[in-house]
This record gives structure tokens, sequence and C-alpha cells, in this order.
């Protein structure tokens, strides 16, 4: 992992060799786009000679009419990680520092390094148990780092790669504690998976009120838009125009645009894709279980899991079963795999390698 890219590794690097089958390494939906967002998107390459709407109006109307607000509460970018980055580099550009939870996506941390603000990680319980789910999150031991030079809070929810959330009761007390003058940037690129589950609830859900609030959502999970990259951003109208503005012109390119439209016009195939994934992470947690493997039980499309021994040889091992999966070295966890869910016969396939790879990993009752 080279410090130049900040401890990220691509889906190439550490994703199934060639020939490998079971991609279970980057959190991407197995059940592919809408067929409606495919077709939108083979159109508009047609036009590819134009330029896109720099303004992605008809998206951003399209977004706004699905959430329920005006067109100036929304911005969209390059995905939410790029959204994400120019959110943190914008409102952290005279410095100070950048809050989050320890071991929260890891844009936060290059988006804070990008502005010369400090990062700081508000530490969180250990590691799954038998017991329990892992990387618990304490709302006041985060509200306790938040200084006078303090600019953002960001706070993925659901967590990538821990798999942990705020309820919203959490979620709430934590917004009404995080003074005015700092920028909340509540990430939900999990929401779909994440509904109505554990006592999750979304910023919308909630009506939570703050005047430097900002909701990022994305195309890239139950979209299954990942290689289109598409992401939103929500809230207060001026806020969201002053980070608009920072964003490369021209960027959100005209096929992902229109993508993106149709996709928000399928229900059923979100709901499929939605329900095949919760099916699908079920299964998962279940043959966990059963092999006494401690996992955090995550509201994302994925698990995470606890190995007790470094994760090298765990991720070359399944590799060997032609199945891959995330080690979170990046993240400072030495001893966890992140697996994301996959399609019911990729999900076959995980349980039987993990009957074998994680027959002796000492994590295992
Ligand atoms: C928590 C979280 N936020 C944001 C993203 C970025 O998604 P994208 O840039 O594809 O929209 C991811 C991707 O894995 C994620 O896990």
């Amino acid at each position: 992992m080279s410090t130049e890219s900040g401890g990220v590794a691509s889906a190439a690097a550490v994703g199934p060799p060639p020939g490998m089958k079971v991609r279970l390494s980057s959190n991407e939906s197995p059940f592919g786009p809408s067929p409606a967002a495919v077709e939108a998107a083979n159109a508009a390459v047609a036009e590819g000679h134009l330029y896109p709407d720099d303004q992605s109006v008809a998206l951003r109307e399209a977004i706004a009419a699905h959430e329920g607000l005006p067109v100036e509460q929304v911005a969209v970018g390059t995905g939410s990680a790029a959204l994400l980055m120019d959110a943190i580099q914008h409102e952290a550009r005279e410095g100070g520092s950048v809050v989050s939870f320890a071991r929260g996506f890891v844009v936060y941390r290059l988006g804070a390094r990008n502005a010369g603000a400090r990062y700081v990680e508000v530490e969180t319980d250990g590691p799954a148990t038998h017991d329990r789910d892992g990387y618990g999150r304490d709302v006041e031991r985060l509200l306790a780092a938040i200084g006078d030079d303090t600019r953002v809070v960001a706070i993925d929810n659901p967590g990538n790669p821990t798999g942990a959330h705020l309820t919203g009761e959490q979620l709430q007390a934590l917004v009404a504690g995080v003074p005015e003058h700092v920028t909340i940037l509540l990430d939900e690129a999990y929401h779909h998976f994440a509904q109505g589950q554990q006592g999750y609830a979304t910023a919308a859900e909630l009506g939570l009120d703050h005047p430097r609030l900002l909701v990022l959502r994305t195309f890239s999970k139950a979209h299954a838009l990942a290689g289109l990259r598409i992401g939103q951003l929500t809230g207060p109208a001026e806020l969201v125009a002053s980070i608009d503005a920072w964003r490369p012109r021209f960027n959100v390119a005209s096929p992902s645009q229109a993508a993106a439209i149709a996709s928000l016009g399928d229900d059923d195939h979100l709901r499929r894709t939605v329900e095949g994934t919760l099916e699908g992470r079920t299964r998962m947690a279940e043959a966990l279980r059963e092999l006494g493997v401690p996992f955090t039980d995550g509201l994302g499309n994925f698990l995470t899991i606890e190995l007790g021994t470094a994760s090298g040889p765990v991720t070359e091992a399944y590799a060997r079963h032609g199945v891959g999966v995330r080690p979170l070295a990046p993240y400072g966890m030495e001893e966890q795999i992140r697996v994301s869910v996959g399609t019911p016969d990729e999900v076959d396939a995980f349980v039987a390698a993990s009957r074998e790879v994680l027959a002796d990993v000492p994590a295992r009752a």
C-alpha cells in the first residue's frame, strides 16, 4: 500500500486474480444495474460527441423529486467519494480538524490530507466477539473530540469497513451536539441495506435539523452503477452550491447521468437487489455462526470477519478457492477481512470455501 494513495488498495490490487469468478472484495452489487439504466447509458453513448450537462439538471431534478427536496439542495458528482473529498477540501480549506470515528471510510482521511487539516479519529469499541458486533461507536466521545478548530465531522452510517452503525437515536444526539459552525458529512452509502433494522434511521426519516448538515448517497451500491461513478450531495442550498462550485467542470458523464435517472425509475430492480442482498447477507451470517467465527453482522452489503490471525494467508487461501475477499490492513485491521454479499451461487461458493479456510483460524470458538 503506498502512502501516496493514503493506503487505499485498489480493487485490482486485492480483487480476485484473472479467472477468479467470485469477487467479494469491493462491496459492489452482484445483481448488476437495472436494464433500463443500461439502455439509457447506451443511448447516451451514441451521443458521446456532445458534452454532458455540467449542471446535471435532469438528474438533480430526479433526485430532488425522489428525496422531496428543492433542486437547489442537490448536487451530483463522480461518485460520493469525489463529493466527500470536494466537501472536506472546501469546508476545511483553512485547515483545522476533521473528526471521524476510527476505521471510518478512508476517503475522509484523504480529504483532510488534501485540505491540510488534522484528521482526528475517535476510538470505538474493539473487534466483534462471539456475543457482540464490533467497533461500536460512542456519540459522547465523538462530541468531546470536537474543538474550536473543528471544521468537519464525517460519519459513515453504516460504516465501511467496520459495519458498525449509529441508531436513529444516537444520530439525533450527535447532530444535536455538533456546534453550528461545524459541517456534518453524513455518508449514507449503504442506507438501502440498513433501513428498518437494528434501530437504524436515515437523516431524512429523522428530519434532522442542523445548518451545516450534508447527506451523501451513492448510485454505486444498491443501484449497482459503481463503474459509472455517480454520487449525490444534499443539504442547505447555499452550502451545496459553494461545494459544487469546487467540482471539476463537466466531470459527470452523460451516460452516467442517464443511467442514474433510469435507475431511480426502476423501483422493482432496486427492491430485488436489496432483497437479494439481505438474503445473501443472512445466509453468510448463518454460515459464520455455524463455523463459530466472530463477525460484525453489519447493515451494509458486507460482513466484517474476525480471524484472530493475520489476514494475508487467509485471503490467499480464499483466492485458491476462487473467492476474492478484502483484507483490511490499510485500516489497521490486520486480523480482519471484509466480504461483500454475492449472488446466491457466489454465497454458496463463499460458504463452501469458508468451511475449509476458516476451519483453523484462532478466533473460532
Ligand atoms: C461508506 C462509503 N462511502 C462512500 C463510498 C463511495 O462510493 P462511490 O464513490 O462509489 O459513490 C463508499 C464506497 O465503498 C463507502 O463504503
